[in-house]
């Protein structure tokens, strides 16, 4: 969960971790700490604060922050805690009782209590609670016993070690070297010229603006960083492995707030933009005016996916919201039977799976610990794996078959927004081309959906507008201890993704259920105090969700509807009404959920809450 970034050379490196960890803020920060080792004799330089990089960024003294021109090593980690409490000892880097050894750990050891035993039968002792510390004293044991080789060491302690990791590992007599190691967690070093600099991230981010020839490890496998030297990379077992490097394009300006006071806000405003990236080249406007989709990957598995009798969906949190829209919109338009898993119940579950099935795994960042487990659970069963992604290269990218990226650019704020939608295009996308290829869909509605489909950047855009009524009716709702939100049909994963943006980032407690379910028990929540939001656009069901919202009414509930612009029945009945423009009903979601984000977002700023960062919860889940 935590971020981490490393830098050899000899720029000024306190300043270049320091910047990488504001960048990695967003995958842990309840402590910070960064190391250094310039090899002058004065060992292992180190600092750590509780809370925010900022923190740590206050303690380092000016002769560290700048000093230059000398060969150094440096890792820094933000920290997202498994074992132990966030404070001043439990942060990393940890070094060694010998103070060989120093190292950062994004992950669990699982068995880092047997281990520890062990070592205190050797007269090992602790500073901290963490996992990674008996990590760090683990190594070092073996480093003593061979003769001072850190490879050697890191590799055997690995090899013992039993959980998640990604770790960059530092000694004090060598300070033109580091090594690092992953399995189940990211791991990414960026090659300066002439390997006169590297640079180490927990993804590509803090070193993009450096440069772009990277390799990804995998998992598994330890790389032996060393100043003027090439990569070598080695696998647990000690033989040499490929060395990979690759291009990576991230643009730097996606990683700023252009102008919006968080970056979540500015999320939310990039939704049109994204989901025109997300179709480009995909959904094609011919030029008789008519549409097609292209899609490689469905092009590259074609006879497999259209064999596939059966699609089980996992993912975990808003993805899996994304997969039960997914759900429906395969349903309809390809009828093949969809299952949505929460992939952290998958991987334990046994499930069956066969093998002309298709599993096909939603994930933002790519790299949540559940959802890749049900990959490898799923590729263990023959299953063909299909990839919805967001992080280029990420670990799902890779251990997928194939995929689809779905290309709105890096998301920073926890809470997810841009990428929802993205997901939810990708998956219409692959839908609508899976369904023109069986034949369960026919031209018309293909061609139908096409069209509306190309329309939707610009209604995003309609929405939008709306976004300083939204803010002013967000006030009225500040006091609320518990919300609910109804949908029905394509809107019900609208209102429980609704009710988890609420709940992440201004911590008032919110449900969604298919609005019908309410007289099954919620509705005894009901009175002058609750709010409900009604997703009650143009659909089949509108009559229907018109009822339920009847009985709200006559229990005095507090209701905001979204409704079809133009709407005067609704307007009756509702406190306060939100307009969204006409379109399809498969297409809701992606319309609909925007003033759900808008509203979450503006309740917890009026509360003062810090929305990019909402306490507890991280960027990418990388542990289970
Ligand atoms: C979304 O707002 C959440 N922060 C969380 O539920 C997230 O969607 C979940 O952890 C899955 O992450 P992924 O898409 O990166 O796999
Ligand atoms: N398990 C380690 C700890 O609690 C690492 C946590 C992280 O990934 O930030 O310190």
């Amino acid at each position: 969960m935590c971020g981490i970034v490393g830098y050899l050379g000899s720029q000024s490196a306190a300043q270049i971790l320091i910047k990488g960890l504001h960048q990695l803020e967003y995958r842990g920060y309840d402590s910070a700490g960064i190391v250094l080792n310039t090899g002058q004799g004065k060992g292992f330089n180190l600092f750590k604060a509780k809370g925010k990089v900022a923190n740590l960024e206050a303690a380092i003294p000016d002769e560290v922050m700048y000093q230059d021109h000398v060969t150094v090593s440096g890792i820094g980690h933000t920290r997202w805690a498994t074992h132990g409490e966030p404070s001043v000892a439990n942060a990393h880097p940890h070094v060694s009782m010998s103070g060989d050894v120093v190292l950062v750990h994004n992950g669990i050891i699982e068995n880092y209590k047997e281990l520890k035993d062990q070592l205190m039968d050797r007269g090992y002792t602790f500073q901290s609670q963490t996992d990674t510390e008996v990590l760090c004293n683990l190594i070092d044991l073996y480093y003593q016993q061979h003769g001072h080789d850190l490879r050697m060491a890191v590799m055997q302690a690995l090899n013992k070690a039993i959980g998640a990791y990604a770790i960059v590992v530092m000694e004090q007599q060598d300070h033109a070297h580091v090594i690092c190691a992953r399995k189940a967690s990211p791991l990414v070093i960026g090659i300066g010229e002439g390997n006169e600099e590297f640079f180490i991230g927990s993804d590509a981010t803090p070193i993009v603006s450096y440069t772009h020839k990277v390799i990804y490890l995998d998992d598994e496998q330890v790389a032996d960083v060393r100043l003027n030297h090439e990569v070598e990379i080695l696998n647990l077992d000690q033989t040499l492995a490929q060395v990979d490097v690759k291009e990576v394009d991230l643009d730097i300006s996606a990683l700023t707030k252009g102008g919006f006071p968080h970056f979540m806000i500015k999320e939310i405003f990039d939704q049109p933009n994204c989901i025109e990236n997300c179709m480009r080249g995909r959904l094609v406007h011919l030029e008789d005016g008519s549409y097609d989709v292209k899609l490689s990957a469905l092009q590259n598995f074609k006879a497999k996916l259209i064999r596939a009798r059966h699609v089980i969906i996992v993912a975990c949190g808003t993805s899996w919201h994304a997969g039960l829209i997914g759900k429906q919109l395969i349903e309809e338009m390809c009828r093949i039977r969809v299952e949505v898993e929460y992939a952290s119940e998958f991987r334990y579950r046994n499930p069956v799976i066969e093998k002309d099935d298709v599993v096909i795994a939603i994930s933002q960042s790519g790299e949540t610990a559940d959802t890749l487990a049900a990959i490898q659970l799923a590729k263990e069963q023959g299953a063909l794996v299909f990839g919805i992604v967001n992080g280029v290269g990420s670990s799902i990218a890779r251990a997928a078959d194939t995929g689809i990226y779905i290309h709105v650019g890096p998301e920073i704020g926890v809470a997810s927004t841009k990428a929802f939608t993205g997901q939810v295009t990708v998956l219409t996308l692959l839908a609508l081309a899976l369904g023109r290829a069986l034949g369960t869909l026919s031209e018309e509605k293909f061609q139908r959906t096409c069209h509306e489909l190309m329309q939707i950047p610009a209604k995003m855009g309609e929405v939008l507008k709306q976004n300083e009524a939204i803010c002013q009716l967000s006030a009225h709702f500040t006091y609320a201890r518990n919300f609910l939100y109804l949908g029905r049909g394509y809107n019900y994963p609208v209102a429980l993704e609704g009710a988890l943006k609420l709940k992440e980032i201004s911590y008032i407690h919110a449900e969604g259920y298919p609005a019908a379910e309410m007289k099954h028990g919620p509705i005894a929540l009901v009175d002058e105090e609750m709010p409900i939001v009604f997703l009650a656009t143009h659909h089949e069901l509108y009559h229907k969700i018109i009822s339920n919202m009847q009985e709200v009414q006559s229990r005095k509930g507090r209701i905001l509807a979204i409704v079809t612009q133009g709407d005067e029945e609704i307007s009756h009945i509702a406190q306060e009404v939100i307009e969204v423009p006409e379109t399809l009903q498969a297409l809701e979601p992606l319309l609909s959920v925007l003033p759900m984000q808008l509203l979450a977002y503006h309740v917890a700023v009026m509360k003062g809450l810090n929305v990019d960062m909402p306490r507890n919860l991280a960027k990418s889940v990388t542990v289970e």
